[in-house]
């Protein structure tokens, strides 16, 4: 967790949780950097479709990364990922990356690659990194460990609500049963339920965690 001072806060979920706002939210109140992983799976999933690479060829989408190149950043707090240079914005929630993305997701090259660039972050500094096995992979060793559910009802709401496509269930399904890294409850997790409450209560539930666990008050002095 600890790169220098600076600790790793985790939010791990299920698709549309809300925890990408939750997230968002969190590192704007405490002056910390926002973290989107699932942007980067995603951004891998474009870049086969944009290459023309089955994403069950895993050998193909293997030679891909080391062709293009991901790189990772930081704009008004919040981490960015360029696709050769190029930024993919919104094209990267659109419903062809959703269809792929799990599938990509499930290859062990492309995790090993995107974990090390999201380990990186941290010599920037005090991070919240939302994702699927943030808690359980990327930093196991933080106590600061939130995992956001709702139910799967409410979830296809919010996304619809979004005016997207997203089979969030299927995609749930495999992001859960993948061998690698799959979307578990880590270890040590405080598990919010997300389905009946606002976007604040769910932010001051989470706020509560990290106090209860200890979490520096200069992280959580911006929070007054
Ligand atoms: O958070 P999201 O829905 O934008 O994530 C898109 C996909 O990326 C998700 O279906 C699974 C994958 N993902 C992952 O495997 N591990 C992460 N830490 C984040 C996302």
């Amino acid at each position: 967790m600890i790169g220098g001072e600076n600790i790793a806060i985790a939010i791990d979920g299920p698709a549309a949780s809300g925890k990408s706002t939750v997230a968002k939210t969190l590192a704007r109140r405490m002056g910390l950097i926002m973290v989107n992983t699932g942007a980067m799976y995603r951004a891998v999933a474009w870049a086969t479709i944009r290459e023309s690479v089955d994403p069950d060829d895993v050998r193909g989408v293997v030679g891909m990364l080391g062709e293009v190149d991901f790189s990772c950043g930081v704009e008004d707090g919040v981490s960015t990922i360029l696709v050769d240079g190029f930024y993919p914005g919104e094209e990267l929630r659109q419903d062809a990356v959703n269809q792929r993305v799990s599938r990509v997701a499930a290859i062990p090259e492309v995790r090993e690659l995107l974990v090390a660039k999201q380990r990186d972050y941290l010599e920037l500094g005090s991070v919240v990194m939302e994702g699927r096995d943030i808690g359980s992979v990327v930093f196991p060793d933080t106590p600061f460990k939130i995992y956001i559910d709702a139910s799967e009802e409410v979830r296809l709401a919010r996304r619809s609500a979004e005016g997207l496509a997203d089979a969030v269930a299927k995609r749930d399904a495999e992001d859960s049963k993948r061998k690698v890294s799959p979307l578990v409850v880590a270890d040590g997790a405080v598990v919010i339920d997300s389905s009946e409450m606002s976007i604040d209560e769910v932010v001051s539930a989470a706020l509560e965690v990290l106090r209860e666990r200890g979490a520096p008050a200069e992280v959580l002095g911006a929070d007054k």
